[in-house]
């Protein structure tokens, strides 16, 4: 077992050219898991449902701590109950006003002391964006984001995944309407970049106001090739009939074609429908009151192409499916979550070195992509790199060279920036200078202001030493 360590622990994922050979494998975002991992999880969660009982003797002596910043059901308990399952055992701070946070300490601080000895793993559920990120760079032991903020939340999309892979037997090319709060669903978003990596067919109904993040469709164009196009959703018939359905299809050459498409994709036929609730702990209401929210009720599920579609929610639900619905043979979403107890006893075992998954990992977005240090000039007020500012090890995202743009390492918004930083020579220049396109990746610094610069220690370009 490693010990406290005095500096950050480099992190696996994403950082290749800092992680050394004790860096412990994270589960922070759905893209550190490769493909050939997924269906390998799959594979084992079958062995596990099969036979929850039998496997007790899978992590003796092994505990998981739970940190939830956060109110949960589903995720913490299935989360306890598959490592009770497997023979281990679990601590839980699912009250993180009873704990030391209220004494303001920080997130890095307590990571550090719970993975320092007193577990082996760590679920961690965080309001701030890029939490589970931060804490992964300060934790000897795996963490695994079990949600941050509205960004993203891993092991509910291989539940949903999971759910698809018993229920369909496949998922790539299945056709998936995505409804509801679009813009503030953090299982949303890990599905959708999900999906598209398995090259599935997304059709977002979001309710009006509440679609999907600018960020993610720009993600989904630029890193995995989705096209998205204006769907002619007539035949979801009520559901989609108070908002635009977009069409977020897999495709090469990359076109975007964002509402240009008058003559939009006719959504004929849907395997799945993943209906979500307000995230009004995101969001004052505010913005929904003058218009109710979307609901699936029996008469929506008359609708021909949903005829054999399986309906399926994250959960908790509200009142966007109606009681009526339970008793569809198409409504899994009781099971879905039942599942998620075999599904998190295959993450759990081969995070904690229990489970020889045998996959290639290099199709995982996050894996071996080189993540520069840097100046953290986030915009999101929610990003983690912003409330915890005194532990936050720069860490950007280069997405694009010319023009230069790149996401923050932590929430993976775009950055706001208005100069350049080279580490290795120590000046900085306009985004546009020509001098940035021969500063190596690795040397780039983003600096939100001429001042920001200055106290990082850059000078202007052509200044002398
Ligand atoms: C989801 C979450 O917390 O994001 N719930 C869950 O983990 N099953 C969905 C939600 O709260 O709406």
């Amino acid at each position: 077992m490693n010990s406290t360590p005095a500096t950050p622990v480099p992190p696996s994922n994403g950082d290749e050219a800092a992680s050394g050979p004790a860096a412990p494998r994270h589960l922070v975002s759905i893209d550190d898991v490769s493909l050939g991992e997924m269906h390998a999880l799959f594979e084992h969660a079958d062995k596990f449902a099969a036979d929850p009982k039998g496997f007790a003797d899978s992590c003796p002596g092994f505990i998981s701590a739970s940190l939830f910043y956060e109110p949960s059901t589903r995720t913490r308990l299935s989360f306890e109950s598959a490592m009770l399952r497997l023979g281990g055992g679990v601590l839980t701070a699912a009250e993180m006003t009873s704990s030391s946070v209220v004494k303001g300490e920080s997130l890095a601080d307590t990571i550090r002391v719970v993975g320092g000895g007193y577990a082996d793993v760590v679920v961690l559920r965080h309001p701030s964006e890029g939490a589970a990120r931060l804490a992964a760079q300060f934790s000897p032991v795996p963490v695994i984001n079990a949600g941050d903020g509205s960004h993203e939340h891993p092991t509910q999309t291989l539940c949903d995944l999971y759910n698809l892979h018993v229920e369909r037997g496949r998922i790539e090319g299945l056709d998936v309407v995505l409804a509801g709060d679009l813009r503030y669903s953090r299982t949303v978003h890990s599905f959708a970049y999900a999906l598209a990596r398995f090259g599935a067919n997304i059709v977002c109904v979001p309710q009006p106001g509440f679609e999907l993040p600018e960020y993610v469709v720009q993600r989904l164009y630029d890193e995995f090739g989705v096209n998205p196009v204006r769907a002619d959703a007539r035949g979801l018939g009520k559901l989609a009939a108070n908002s635009d359905a977009v069409y977020l299809t897999p495709q090469k050459p990359h076109q975007l074609s964002l509402f240009t498409d008058a003559r939009g994709w006719e959504v004929e036929h849907v395997d799945a429908v993943y209906m979500t609730r307000p995230q009004t702990e995101r969001h004052s209401g505010k913005e929904l009151s003058e218009t109710t929210y979307l609901r699936l009720e029996k008469r929506a599920m008359a609708a021909e192409s949903l005829r054999d579609a399986v309906v399926m929610h994250p959960l908790p639900r509200r009142d966007e499916i109606s009681d009526e619905v339970d008793s569809d043979p198409r409504s899994i979403y009781f099971k879905q979550a039942a599942r998620g107890v075999p599904i998190r006893m295959a993450i759990l075992a081969w995070l904690l070195g229990r489970l020889e998954l045998g996959a290639d990992m290099s199709d995982a977005p996050n894996i071996g992509y080189p993540v520069p240090a840097g100046t953290n000039p986030c915009p999101n007020p929610s990003c983690i790199s912003r409330t915890e500012r005194r532990h936050v090890i720069p860490r950007t995202k280069v997405l694009a060279r010319d023009p230069l743009k790149a996401a923050c390492g932590y929430c993976t918004r775009d950055l706001a920036f208005e100069y350049v930083g080279c580490s290795s020579s120590g000046m900085y220049h306009a985004p546009g200078a020509k001098a940035v396109k021969q500063i190596h990746g690795n040397h780039l610094v983003f600096l939100e202001s001429a001042v920001a610069a200055a106290e990082s220690g850059f000078r202007p370009a052509g200044s002398a030493t």
